[in-house]
């Protein structure tokens, strides 16, 4: 019988965005649209003393500029200005006065009939400004390194635990010992598709009289209707916030952000339509992984039991909102070292409010964690794999709560096997490819398997054919795809009867699309809705004269090849076709909530584990680093399409090898700016920087994470990656580099100085 999940199967919407059919936020066409376009500070940290607006509006074609001082009345409170990503204290209002709380911050708006000219009008636009001084740097200003407020968003992002047992006493006591700084710098989310809004306007035909169709790029857009609803006072009804396709996310799209504010208020005020479009330098206004500094100490027993532990991070936000890079909680998950410390602070500095980017606080903690743990091994002469194995937790320790799976040894023993991990020669530089290093190394990964309350509707048509439908997001994750197999396979109707729908606020609520918990989230609750539609079609099938399935009971039933079958003797069926006529011709429809079972979940950890094996070249004359090879096994429950979950993966992968050696948000802290603000200046890989990358899923039997056993890999991908490959540049070269990205200039200025093997 034909089952769909499981195997790796294309996207349903592969042809649709290959051939350009699929739209994004700022590709809709409407009539007699105008556009908009942000006018941003210079200044970072100060006041407006005067906008000039004159010369600008004088431009043929302009039809409104926006600043602070012709911004209508909005909503007061700041509660109206939460959205459910939201970190706690007081999220920033474009336009709201005449402060300036940060370098590039939305100042005006300019609208006008053409993009072009909306765009030639800004810089007409003058500013008198009075600049106060500013603090950007987070090493100049660690001493107001303080303790982030608790909030909403602490919910899935719990600060570390209490200490345990007394980690000075163990770690002076501890015969082998490791402490180190690491250094990130922050990075900026980049995805393919720029930040837009195109806002439809309308008139006339309802209560309020007027209607808001908003095309946004959100990863939610239940999350975009709440905000709006609440900042302007439209009601609900009147707002419908489209997004069908999203063109990359990251968690960039997980906030509403400045653009949607800004074509919404000049919609409402021009009584027009209206598109905000961010350009690619203005991407860097928006949220970041914030810069972090971490320290990590290890003491362990000469055998390389891990007795001491201890992880404090230091991590950047705004003036006005606590978000917190939360990197000091994943020690106490990976290892069960007795004596533990850990202590997460945030600093208040003149930027904007960093935002969450895929496995945030994960990568960069476990990076310095697991740099660490590498160097401990060097320090007992023990292979890096032998010590994490010897160091192996079934238990969570910072609940004390055992994992509902992991497959963690299984994933390091397949890894190794792949990458040839045993041929290593544990000595640093001790293995040439004539002028290059060649260096070995691996990392642990881990990550949460989340799972939250959404609604979906199923409904079986006339014709046979199923409609499946939520309000979620497809970041490029592939849950169309997941949606379609998991309905199929549910109702037993062929994929290409199956049509799943998302994106749209008509349809039943989800949250935000974050976390890696769509698939688990989404997925529970179509299989609830199409389970739902089932037990109706079983009731159905019961009525029908002379049924097989009067005296049986609905377990006792299984639906498959479009027709409902006794699991024991599957040839007894009723075609799906003959019960839909049997309702009467009209459809067969239901709408399921599906609630995690947290009664059942909260007596377990839930993770995803990785263990992560790479090869680098390090030219000795360059100090150019390639990574050649890489191996990551993922155990991540069940995988549902092993074709998208692995370029989920891949995609984290490549992000890694990007953080490990290539992207950072420069600042000029003299300016408080971004300075490589573009594409050309702010490096990613390129398909030249990618070579053999090679994934390996460790399949999980899972029944409590979530009713279909999976745990998502959205972000698994990147975690383990970065100080995989800081680890294997230590192994070519004999020097660790703890500052990433690890680019050729530190290796060239420590290659002259420091060259160890300890
Ligand atoms: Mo992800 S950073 O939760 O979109």
């Amino acid at each position: 019988m034909t089952q769909y999940t499981g195997r790796p199967l294309n996207r349903v919407d592969g042809v649709d965005k290959v051939t350009g059919k699929a739209n994004y936020a700022a590709e809709f066409d409407v009539q007699g649209l105008l556009y908009g376009y942000i006018v941003n500070s210079t200044i970072t940290k100060g006041k407006i003393r005067q906008i000039h607006t004159d010369d600008a509006r004088r431009v043929e074609g302009i039809v409104s500029i926006f600043t602070h001082e012709n911004r209508p009345k909005l909503a007061w409170f700041d509660l109206s200005y939460k959205d459910q990503d939201a970190p706690p204290g007081s999220p920033f209002r474009p336009l709201r006065d005449a402060q300036i709380q940060f370098n590039g911050q939305p100042i005006a708006l300019v609208v006008a009939e053409t993009f072009e000219l909306a765009r030639y009008a800004a810089t007409l636009i003058r500013v008198d400004y009075e600049q106060e001084t500013h603090q950007t740097d987070l090493q100049a200003n660690r001493h107001k390194a303080r303790k982030p407020a608790v909030g909403m968003a602490t919910l899935f992002k719990p600060p570390p635990p209490d200490p345990r047992g007394n980690f000075e006493e163990a770690f002076r006591n501890a015969p082998v010992q490791v402490a180190s700084e690491y250094v990130h710098g922050s990075e900026h989310h980049n995805p393919m598709e720029l930040f837009a809004s195109t806002v439809v306007y309308e008139k006339g035909r309802y209560k309020s009289g007027e209607r808001y169709t908003i095309y946004d790029k959100t990863q939610g857009v239940t999350n975009s209707i709440l905000y709006v609803s609440q900042v302007f006072n439209i009601p609900f009804k009147d707002i419908r916030v489209i997004s069908p396709y999203v063109g990359g996310g990251f968690g960039s799209a997980l906030r509403p952000q400045h653009q949607l504010f800004l074509a919404v208020l000049a919609a409402r005020e021009l009584k027009r339509s209206v598109r905000v479009t961010l350009t690619r330098q203005q991407m860097f206004t928006l949220g970041y992984r914030p810069a972090t500094v971490q320290t990590v100490a290890l003491g362990a027993s000469s055998d390389g039991t891990m007795t001491a532990m201890y992880h404090d991070g230091v991590a950047v936000t705004s003036q006005f909102e606590d978000y917190t890079e939360v990197v000091t909680t994943w020690g106490g998950l990976l290892y069960p070292a007795e004596h533990v410390k850990f202590d997460q602070k945030i600093i208040s500095l003149d930027v904007a409010t960093p935002m969450d980017m895929r496995a945030p606080g994960g990568v960069t903690g476990v990076t310095a964690l697991e740099c660490a743990v590498d160097e401990l091994a060097y320090k007992l002469g023990m292979d890096p794999l032998e010590l994490r194995l010897r160091n192996y937790t079934e238990r969570n320790m910072n609940n004390d709560l055992t994992y509902s799976s992991k497959e963690l040894r299984e994933c390091f023993r397949r890894g190794a096997e792949r990458f040839g991990w045993a041929k290593r020669n544990p000595e640093p530089r001790s293995m040439r490819k004539e002028h290059t290093l060649v260096g070995w190394g691996m990392a642990t990964g881990i990550w949460d398997a989340f799972h939250a309350p959404a609604r979906a509707e199923a409904v079986l048509m006339v014709n046979g054919k199923l409609r499946v439908s939520s309000a979620t997001a497809d970041i490029g994750t592939g849950t169309y795809t997941i949606m379609t197999q998991i309905a199929a396979d549910t109702l037993g109707i062929p994929m290409e009867d199956v049509l799943f729908k998302l994106g749209d606020t008509d349809l039943p609520v989800a949250p935000i699309a974050g976390g890696s918990w769509t698939a688990a989230t989404v997925g529970s609750a179509v299989k609830a809705a199409c389970e739902a539609v089932g037990e109706k079609l079983f009731k159905l099938a019961r009525k029908l004269p002379n049924s097989p399935f009067a005296k049986v009971r609905f377990s006792d039933v299984l639906f498959a090849e479009k027709a409902i079958r006794l699991k024991k003797d599957p040839a007894i069926a009723i075609p799906l076709q003959t019960l839909i006529d049997a309702n009467g011709g009209a459809a067969v429809r239901a709408i399921s909530t599906s609630v995690p079972n947290l009664l059942k979940q909260r007596k377990y950890a839930r993770n995803t584990h990785s263990a992560v094996f790479v090869e680098v070249e390090v030219d000795e004359d360059f100090g150019t680093v390639r990574v050649t090879r890489a191996v990551t096994s993922v155990a991540a429950g069940r995988i549902l399409n092993p074709k998208t979950a692995r370029s989920q993966i891949i995609g984290g992968m490549v992000w890694g090898i990007s953080k490990a050696l290539e992207e950072e948000s420069v600042m000029d802290h003299q300016f408080g700016r971004i300075m490589n603000h573009s594409l050309a200046e702010y490096h990613v890989p390129v398909n030249a920087d990618i070579h053999e990358l090679d994934v390996i899923f460790v399949e999980e039997h899972d029944d409590i994470v979530n009713p279909l056993g999976v745990k998502g890999v959205g972000e698994i991908g990147i975690v383990g990656m970065p100080a995989a490959i800081a680890n294997a540049v230590f192994h070519a070269t004999g020097i660790r580099v703890r500052t990433l990205p690890i680019t050729l200039d530190k290796l060239l200025t420590a290659a002259t100085t420091e060259v160890s093997t300890s």
